[in-house]
């Protein structure tokens, strides 16, 4: 059986305390605890077992220092082997296999391939506990992965774990004071680590920087102007070269159009970018002009990527206050991404009225390199300004 869940959630402690529950209750039973390599035991589930499961000064931890340790000894002669498939960076396979035993915790299961799973069933023969059983401990992966497969079909049972379930985080009818901070922490989490670690889903990767970005979730009527609804803003991302192309209605991915984008606070801290200005080959001033045409109050501030002085100036000089852009870029992606998927209520605090067209396709088409991991630099012009303005208002000055 496996136990799937975002990280914390204490999939590994209800794993050990298991172990070392049918360790004291059956004499000589051999338990093992195993993971692809030993030393990422050390700092993982020895320190659990350690501090957590065994009472203090408990006899199994007699001897050996934790990093040296192979076995947990019991007085009743029961046995728990701690072991990896690699030790010190060499193969370990075989000596592992070489034991049989009455019950194997696989921690992080998902490291292991499909043939160590079975070989280590192929070990349960010890006969000491009234069942054998291999069971396995994991943060979900991608969809694709043996383990998850396997976890449906009758072969293996598969439990999925909440941060609810963890005593220490949830006392059954509120967060604890600890748990408030975990989840704060993890709620920092963009993309498919926030899906994986703190949502407990087992996303695929898509290679799309806003991966949590939703046609339906964050396009919106309901993202228009309203009056007196909040102050205006303006994320602006400079620009000069390119050329629109028809057939895609949009511009060619090597493009640089200058992009304004036109955006409210709104009292409960929703992000509304209700009208967008994309143009290439335009002069700045011309540019300016023509967004001022738009009828809406003016900005309370703009924020305009640090490069572009030219273009601060000009916007000074027509009396709007410029600040600058964000340096940090992945800092900036984590930002807006935070606001682009869900918070911890569920709740969405990016909108963006479908008038704005172009900044919309970029959404679904700004993408990693797939080997390097590095945002491309194209389809980003109106997500930079939007990240800008996002570091903006999360970081009160420049
Ligand atoms: N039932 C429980 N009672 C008290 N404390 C618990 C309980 N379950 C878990 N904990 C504590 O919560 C912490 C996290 O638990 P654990 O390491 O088992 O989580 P995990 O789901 O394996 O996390 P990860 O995804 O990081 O591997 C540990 O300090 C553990 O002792
Ligand atoms: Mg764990």
């Amino acid at each position: 059986m496996v136990i799937s869940g975002a990280a914390g959630t204490g999939k590994s402690r209800a794993c050990l305390e298991k172990l070392h529950y049918y360790a004291q209750r059956y004499s000589g039973a051999r338990l093992l605890i195993v993971r692809k390599t030993r030393e990422s035991l050390n700092e993982s589930a020895l320190v659990t077992m350690e501090r957590d499961v065994f009472l203090p000064g408990a006899s199994m931890m007699a001897g050996a220092k934790r990093e040296t340790r192979s076995v947990y000894a019991y007085p009743n002669g029961s046995e728990i082997i701690i072991a990896g498939l690699k030790q010190s960076g060499r193969d370990n396979k075989a000596k592992v296999m070489s034991t049989d035993y009455d019950l194997i915790f696989a921690q992080e299961a998902t490291e292991l391939t499909l043939e160590d799973w079975e070989k280590l069933t192929t070990r349960l023969r010890n006969f000491k506990l009234p069942f054998q059983q291999i069971l396995g401990d994991c943060n979900p992966e991608t969809p694709t992965h043996w383990l998850y497969a396997r976890a449906h079909t009758p072969r293996m049972s598969f439990y999925q774990s909440k941060h609810e379930d963890n005593p220490k985080l949830h006392d059954g009818e509120q967060w604890t004071a600890a748990g408030e901070a975990y989840l704060a922490t993890l709620d920092e989490l963009t993309g498919l680590r926030r899906q994986r670690f703190l949502l407990g889903q087992w996303a695929q990767a898509t290679g799309m920087v806003y991966e949590a970005w939703s046609d339906k979730e964050n396009v919106t009527e309901d993202a228009d102007y309203v009056k007196d609804g909040g102050v205006v803003l303006w994320g602006v991302d400079d620009g000069y070269a390119g050329q629109f192309d028809r057939d895609i209605g949009t511009y060619t991915a090597g493009s640089h159009p200058r992009v304004f984008l036109l955006a409210q606070m709104r009292s409960d801290g929703a992000l509304h970018i209700f009208d967008e200005d994309y143009a290439v080959k335009k002069l700045p001033e011309e540019h300016i002009e023509r967004v001022f045409t738009k009828p809406y109050p003016e900005p309370e501030f703009s924020v305009v990527d640090k490069s572009a002085a030219e273009l601060r100036g000009r916007l000074n000089a027509r009396g709007v206050y410029t600040r600058r852009g964000a340096w940090d870029v992945e800092a900036s992606i984590g930002i807006l991404h935070a606001m682009v998927g869900p918070d911890l209520n569920g709740v969405r605090r990016l909108k963006i009225h479908p008038r704005c067209e172009h900044l919309l396709k970029e959404f679904t088409s700004y993408r990693r390199d797939e080997t390097t991991g590095k945002p491309l630099k194209e389809f980003d012009h109106g997500l930079d300004a939007l990240r800008y303005l996002a570091w903006a208002v999360r970081y009160e000055r420049d």
